[in-house]
């Protein structure tokens, strides 16, 4: 009989590098965004191939500076996937804007590129499709399905990840990072705007700092130590602190490791899973560098044995961690409430709500974890 084992759906690999890193800052007494951040920053863009990076305290907040430096607000309508992290769906909200979902595909859990077109309205100011699970969205589709609206990612899962050889970082007009601890590098909290638009860049450099039109450290560095800056913009305080930065640095530099060890349990999950006939295994499609933020399978109770949650269950008393994928977005309260929606407006998400299941992935997982996991499923 095999040893019990507790198996986590996720745990950041951080360590000495990280510690020292944030050790610097500390003892250095820069805390706030400074030289670290700028270091971040200037690592992140190189690594992603785009023109610039600018750091900010979550996704969430990054993808909030986007479309308000966008200028979107009411009456403004943006197209988002329904199957997604609740906060896609949000920033557009906090613009005083509408969400207008679109149904997902059922293989790769991205926006459908084929329902866009009929979305698009005269008030539709941007799309928003989200690179989930480290997947990047079908963005020449998208483009193709609604030219002339810009597109602006959601690509909080994908850092490392690339599109037909494009970073994901340099896909559309701008695209948001996350680094919360299950995404592929963690600063604890933290996030990323990429844009390859000075003037984008610009305004949302300022729009983060209370939008303010020189930042902390031009004016406790600058000669002239009577400027204060000027106020011409409502802005926020979505910083990223020093010690954030510091511990970016060392994570960056094990990104592409991280995903090579993740993209190998992946594919060694895929090859081992194939003979469940009830699972279906995650796809990464030709042209595409998966990310592998998350390993999501989809439950097909017809030929299951059990119920996708009583699967769940049977894996939690085993030690092992799984998660639904992710929301139907639509169908939580907030969205079903304020925007009359029904669960079957959006098929495809509301079953990938129900029927989806993510397998612990993450860099301290060790061989006899997957077979652990691996012999688990094989015994349901
Ligand atoms: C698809 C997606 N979008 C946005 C976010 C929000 O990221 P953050 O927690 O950094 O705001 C997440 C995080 O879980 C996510 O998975």
């Amino acid at each position: 009989m095999t040893e019990k084992r507790t198996v986590p759906i996720a745990l950041p690999a951080t360590g000495q590098e990280e510690w020292q890193a944030m050790r610097e800052s500390v003892m250095t007494g820069w805390l706030t965004q400074g030289p670290k951040v700028a270091d971040f920053e200037q690592a992140f863009a190189r690594r992603h191939k785009v023109r610039h990076a600018l750091a900010c305290c979550n996704c969430t907040a990054g993808l909030h500076l986007i479309l308000t430096a966008m200028g979107i607000g009411p009456d403004d309508e943006v197209i988002v996937p329904s199957f997604t992290w609740i906060s896609t769906a949000n920033a557009v909200m906090y613009c005083g804007a509408k969400p207008v979902f679109v149904d997902v595909d059922r293989l790769t859990y991205n926006m459908d590129p084929a329902l866009v077109a009929e979305k698009v309205t005269d008030r539709t100011r941007a799309i928003l499709p989200v690179h989930l699970f480290g997947l990047c969205a079908d963005v020449d589709a998208i483009a193709a399905a609604a030219p002339g609206i810009p597109i602006v990612c959601d690509a909080a899962c994908a850092s490392g990840a690339a599109y037909k050889e494009v970073p994901a970082g340099a896909l559309g007009l701008a695209s948001a990072f996350s680094f919360h601890p299950r995404k592929p590098i963690t600063t604890g909290e933290g996030g990323m705007v990429t844009t390859q638009s000075d003037e984008l860049a610009d305004k949302i450099n300022s729009l983060r700092n209370h939008g303010a039109g020189v930042s902390e450290e031009q004016r406790h560095h600058g000669k002239q130590p009577y400027i204060l800056p000027e106020f011409n913009v409502l802005g926020f305080n979505y910083r990223m602190t020093d010690l954030q930065g510091a511990v970016g640095m060392a994570q960056l530099a094990k990104l592409d490791g991280f995903i090579e060890q993740r993209r190998l349990w992946a594919q060694f999950y895929n090859e081992q899973l194939a003979e469940v006939p009830w699972l279906q295994t995650p796809v990464s499609p030709e042209g595409q560098d998966h990310g592998w933020q998350s390993y999501v399978c989809y439950v097909h109770e017809d030929k299951s044995p059990l119920s996708r949650n009583a699967v769940m269950e049977r894996l939690f008393t085993e030690g092992i961690s799984t998660r639904p994928g992710t929301h139907a977005v639509h169908m939580l309260g907030l969205y079903r409430r304020r925007l009359g929606l029904r669960e079957d407006d959006y098929p495809v998400s509301r079953d990938c709500d129900r029927f989806t299941m993510a397998l612990p992935l993450h860099n301290r997982m060790t061989v006899e974890d997957i077979e652990y996991v691996l012999n688990a499923i094989r015994a349901i």
